[in-house]
């Protein structure tokens, strides 16, 4: 059987919307007003506020394919399955049909002989074992009985295996069922079960029941609504309905993996695959704004990148190549994500701009190294500090030092280096779990008053400084609003000072807060304003705030501006070129200065 994953794409947006699903496009990789997790990693992360209760514009059942970056994967990437960009097939009941339906529908699509008509013996299912927090799912179970599964190829696990979410610290979460593909492999044992990692089974799709809210204290409650929120690996679906035994072979991948091949001196299989996975999570990254850096997304794209190239260095090539990667992927994907074709020039440049300032740092690196290791001759042993500090301060690849340590013969110290390395990694750690305070699962009021905040200050900012300005981002926590805007220069004081000003005014006015859903003509010929991605269908929510803003919004928001409080700008300053960043804060009128 052959099938192409764009008929894939098709089939399953054609199913559900047989089955009365609404399709939405997918959200950015970026998520917004999001500090909890850098990356949209399921297609459920954008829909938060929704599965928490608030009305989805495009009613209560939603089909898309969201594109998706998980970082904790990078280290697995060329083991056959795993991935840091990957596309999700996803639907979802906010609040509408719960197991029954959602299993039924989930065994149709892929059995079905108009649909994916994968025998039925081929797959299993995991289910929840339960604990304290909440019973074991013999409601799922027995709905795959009822359908066909036998007893035999139903699982249950625990909470590791089948849990799903939050995807920050608080949020919607809830128990699980998995769908495996038995690839036919010889197992690895005769205990062998779909949890095993061996790959004779393949996790193709998880159907999560949302009904908990995870809240700060570790307990669950349960949610306003109950849920469901499913996911499926369209990499790995196209691999086992074509019989492959990896998702590299896929037509998703051959044309970028032909690229490399054709460019490469050396062949590496496990150095083609990390190359066509990064630079294909890279491309896609770029071209929703991202620029390399040493913090947050920025960071994580540099890593792609820079890993890119040291991987083309062992395949031989010497030149730079990668934005000749990005031009593959932008050929095979642009029919689907336009902003990819959008953004084709910015993309190669940063890709080129990167690649320049990796050579620099090996360049700069390598003179250190010699440095440090001028007296050391064969056999002696480079400190682990050593090896750390040439990573952390020139961001110098381990990889590398130790190539050019066994040309001199020299032997690092990596249980040192690992050491300095968790230490490190703790640090950061700490700094990112104050950081990742908020986010949308938080409904705290102090977030809902600064998400209100930020529309009162986006139309200000338009009212003072000219219509050109729009919001490029936003990031709220319950202590401040981080706010970014298209302006070309710095603010005066004046400036600053009278955007302020207007806010207050808006807030001490008392106005109405509310939203109304209509289509995006009506919604454009009322002139809301807002980041519209095509998230929304072809209905959106825009909230309207007395007479002074209507912007497209998911929300919550408060219901009278007075709830806002007092609003102060702390800061403005350059955030990338063309854009400028207000870090402000809103007190609770109660509060002191
Ligand atoms: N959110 C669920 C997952 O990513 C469907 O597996």
């Amino acid at each position: 059987m052959s099938i192409t994953s764009k008929e894939i794409r098709s089939k399953y947006l054609a199913f559900f919307s047989q089955k009365e699903h609404s399709t939405i496009g997918s959200a950015s990789l970026i998520p917004e007003h999001d500090p909890t997790v850098l990356f949209t990693t399921a297609g459920m992360h954008p829909l938060i506020p929704y599965l928490m209760g608030e009305t989805h514009p495009a009613g209560v059942r939603l089909t898309n394919v969201q594109k998706c970056i998980r970082t904790g994967d990078i280290e697995e990437v060329g083991d056959r399955w795993h991935l840091t960009f990957f596309e999700m097939l996803g639907n979802w009941s906010l609040g509408d049909y719960f197991k029954e339906e959602a299993i039924a529908m989930s065994y149709e699509f892929l059995t079905s002989e108009e649909w994916l008509n994968i025998p039925k013996s081929k797959l299993s299912v995991s289910v929840f074992a339960g604990d304290d927090d909440a019973p074991r799912d013999e409601e799922s179970a027995r709905i795959w009985r009822n359908l066909g599964v036998p007893g035999d190829h139903i699982y249950y696990y625990p909470k590791s295996e089948n849990w799903w979410g939050p995807a920050g610290a608080t949020g919607p979460c809830g128990p699980d069922t998995e769908m495996f593909y038995d690839t036919g492999l010889q197992e690895c044992s005769p205990t062998c079960e779909p949890s095993c990692s061996c790959g004779k089974y393949v996790e193709i799709w998880n159907d999560v029941f949302m009904e908990f809210n995870k809240l700060e204290d570790g307990t669950y409650a349960p949610l306003k609504q109950k849920n469901v929120d499913t996911g499926m690996g369209l990499e790995r679906v196209t691999a086992i309905l074509n019989g492959k035994e990896e998702v590299y072979t896929t037509d998703l991948f051959v044309p970028i993996m032909d690229k490399i091949t054709e460019l490469a001196v050396y062949h590496e299989d496990t150095s083609k695959e990390i190359i066509c996975d990064h630079m294909r999570a890279a491309t896609f990254i770029i071209a929703d704004g991202v620029s390399p850096s040493n913090v947050d997304q920025g960071y994580v794209l540099r890593r792609l990148i820079r890993r890119s190239v040291r991987h083309g260095r062992k395949l031989g090539i010497t030149d730079f190549f990668l934005q000749d990667i990005a031009d593959i992927v932008i050929a095979e994907y642009g029919e689907f994500y336009p902003e990819l074709e959008k953004n084709r020039s910015e993309i190669k440049m940063e890709i080129v701009n990167e690649e320049e300032k990796f050579e620099k740092t090996l360049k700069s690196g390598e003179k250190q190294f010699q440095k440090l290791t001028k007296h050391l001759k064969a056999n002696d042993i480079m400190p682990g500090e050593h090896a750390f500090h040439l990573f952390d301060t020139y961001g110098f690849p381990l990889e590398i030092s130790k190539e050019l340590a066994a040309e001199k013969g020299i032997v690092i110290d990596e249980e040192g280096f690992d050491e300095f390395y968790l230490q490190h990694q703790e640090t950061s750690r700490a700094g990112a779990q104050k950081r990742f305070k908020g986010g949308l699962a938080d409904a705290s009021w102090e977030t809902i008053r600064g998400h209100t905040a930020t529309h009162l200050l986006q139309e200000s900012l338009r009212r003072v400084l000219g219509e050109h300005v729009l919001q490029r981002g936003s990031n709220i926590t319950p202590e401040r609003v981080r706010f970014d805007f298209s302006h070309p220069d710095k603010l005066t004081d004046e400036q600053v000072k009278a955007v302020e000003d207007m806010v207050n005014e808006k807030i001490q006015e008392g106005l109405d807060v509310h939203y109304k859903i209509m289509t995006v003509d009506e919604a454009k010929k009322m002139g809301a304003i807002g980041l519209f991605d095509e998230k929304y269908a072809d209905r959106v929510k825009v909230y309207i705030i007395g007479d002074f803003s209507k912007e497209f919004c998911g929300g919550p928001h408060v219901n009278n501006t007075k709830e806002v409080g007092k609003f102060k700008i702390l800061k403005e300053k350059a955030c990338s070129a063309g854009v400028r960043r207000i870090k402000a804060v809103v007190k609770a009128d109660t509060e002191d200065e």
